[in-house]
């Protein structure tokens, strides 16, 4: 998909000569701005009339478009609803500008200027709003139609200028944009690279892929194939990799912006499993198909990592993907199977579905090596963060509540909000096996907790968190600037964590 062009200028609304102007309004208000107040002069009142007739309200979701006539130089006014002013959110705004930008598409206008909302969310700034703008734009505007022979030049909106009213503001909010377009794009790669089914996004395509990045952004790659994991020991990651004619991959990609020497790097570690079929312990028919998007974590720490590269954030970041794909072939891993971790930990695996949490040992002891400042992994985890907490909170768990408490901030920012569980060790006893140090399921009960607190064991002594977005990955069905199926939920909250991180 080709990336929208976002960005701003100083003007007037009743000045603007755009294909559709955009104006976001909120819930219960009258007219009040000085731009809406000129253009409904020059329209005769009509504005007005919309509201007054309640033809039009602002409720989160509504758009009504306006033919102009020829009365001002916008050929179409776009307005969109933003909800009530007192509970303004910036995913309100992120969810307008997505409502909006399917609405030009359908209207068939190739570019629309968004008026600026006159007013900004409580503990935000106006970058940050139309940071959250360039996102509802860029994601709204997302189709996948790789494999449609039918749609092979799907109409897509190619620009979106934001108008504000001060030139001196053009400077901060031109830098929201170049955040809003870094954050979106990394989110489009990753439903890209999610969508592609799992006879097309294999291991090795995935090892592409990370060249690709590394070569474009002049990152330093690192690949271990199948030969170096067995020199190295990574027993639980091998183990998943063995029912499968897909070799393995573990990328290591680094991105050092850090002006000091010798900067201890934030590390994001990716669950990166191209197809779950569960192995022998083979999952139900029923939605496997949205396994091919088990990958997500992996794939959101390769696009997060080039976000960082691309936004030349002052920090070191060192992205990795444990790669395999789970299938139950000949020589797969079978129930009480016993793994050495690369750690040198033992595990019986009772269950081969639970292989997200194998990789991710290995991987986790592998992060290890570099000292970590932060440490964070992400994963489709557990059907168990699914039953938990629905689509819309990500479940996040840490020993450092420092991380934590940064995660939750980025995440709020980000409209990709985290919630806490708990990782007591109490818990651990269902991880206990009778024949190895541990084992991979933990039974009945907080299937979130138990594979969380399993991760524990390898993920070291210094700052970790880990996020299950298994919740959020898939969607079922079509939102403001959400898909239905794979969503990238998750990118932006690992990559406005970076940012945050470097102011
Ligand atoms: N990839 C799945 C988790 C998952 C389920 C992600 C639904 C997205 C939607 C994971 O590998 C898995 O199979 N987990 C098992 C663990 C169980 C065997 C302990 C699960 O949750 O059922
Ligand atoms: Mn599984
Ligand atoms: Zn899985």
């Amino acid at each position: 998909m080709k990336i929208m062009q976002v960005d701003a200028k100083a003007g007037r609304a009743e000045a603007e000569s755009a294909e559709m102007l955009v104006l976001a309004h909120c819930e219960g208000e009258t007219l009040s701005k000085p731009d809406a107040f000129a253009l409904d002069k020059m329209l005769g009142g009509s504005l007005r009339g919309l509201l007054q007739t309640s033809e039009f309200e602002g409720r989160v979701g509504e758009v009504l478009i306006y033919h102009t006539h020829g009365k001002v130089p916008a050929k179409r006014l776009l307005f969109v609803g933003l909800g009530k002013k007192t509970s303004l959110t910036l995913d309100a705004i992120r969810q307008a500008i997505g409502h909006a930008i399917k609405r030009v598409r359908q209207a068939k206008a190739g570019s629309c200027t968004a008026v600026m909302p006159a007013i900004t969310p409580r503990g935000h700034s106006p970058q940050d709003v139309v940071q959250a703008m360039a996102e509802g734009a860029i994601l709204g505007n997302y189709q996948f139609t790789a494999y449609r022979s039918d749609n092979g030049t799907p109409i897509d909106v190619e620009r979106m200028t934001v108008l504000c009213t001060q030139k001196a503001q053009l400077r901060q909010l031109t830098e929201g944009i170049r955040r809003g377009v870094a954050t979106a794009e990394a989110t489009v790669l990753v439903r890209d690279l999610c969508n592609h089914p799992s006879n097309v996004m294999t291991p090795s395509r995935i090892a592409n892929e990370a060249k690709k990045v590394a070569k474009e952004e002049a990152l330093t790659l690192k690949i271990l194939e199948q030969r170096d994991m067995e020199q190295l020991g990574m027993g639980a990651l091998l183990g998943v990799a063995r029912g499968s004619h897909e070799p393995p991959k573990f990328i290591i990609l680094e991105y050092n912006g850090s002006k000091k020497k010798d900067e201890r790097p934030v590390v994001f570690i990716g669950k990166t499993v191209t197809f779950d079929t569960g192995g022998i312990s083979l999952k139900p028919a029923e939605n496997m198909e949205h396994m091919k998007a088990d990958m997500t974590g992996g794939a959101e720490v390769l696009a997060s990592v080039r976000a960082a590269a691309r936004l030349r954030l002052p920090l070191r970041l060192i992205s990795i993907l444990p790669v395999a794909e789970n299938m139950p072939g000949g020589r797969a891993m079978k129930p009480g199977d016993i793994v050495k971790t690369l750690s040198g930990k033992t595990v019986e695996v009772q269950n081969t579905d639970a292989e997200g949490r194998l990789i991710l040992a290995d991987a986790l002891a592998y992060a290890q090596r570099y000292n970590p400042a932060a440490l964070v992994d992400i994963a489709t985890l557990t059907g168990a963060c699914v039953v938990a907490l629905g689509q819309f909170a990500i479940g996040m768990f840490g020993t450092d509540e420092k991380l934590k408490a940064q995660i939750r901030k980025s995440g709020q920012t980000a409209g990709e909000r985290v919630w806490e569980m708990p990782l007591w060790d109490e818990y651990f006893e269902q991880l206990r096996s009778d024949v190895a140090d541990m084992r991979n399921i933990g039974g009945r009960g907080g299937g979130m907790i138990t594979a969380a607190l399993f991760l524990s064991k390898f993920a070291g002594d210094g700052p970790w968190v880990h996020i299950d977005i298994a919740s959020t990955d898939w969607s079922e069905r079509e939102r403001a600037y959400i898909p239905k199926g794979p969503t990238g939920i998750g990118t932006r909250l690992l990559i406005q964590y970076l940012i945050d991180r470097s102011l």
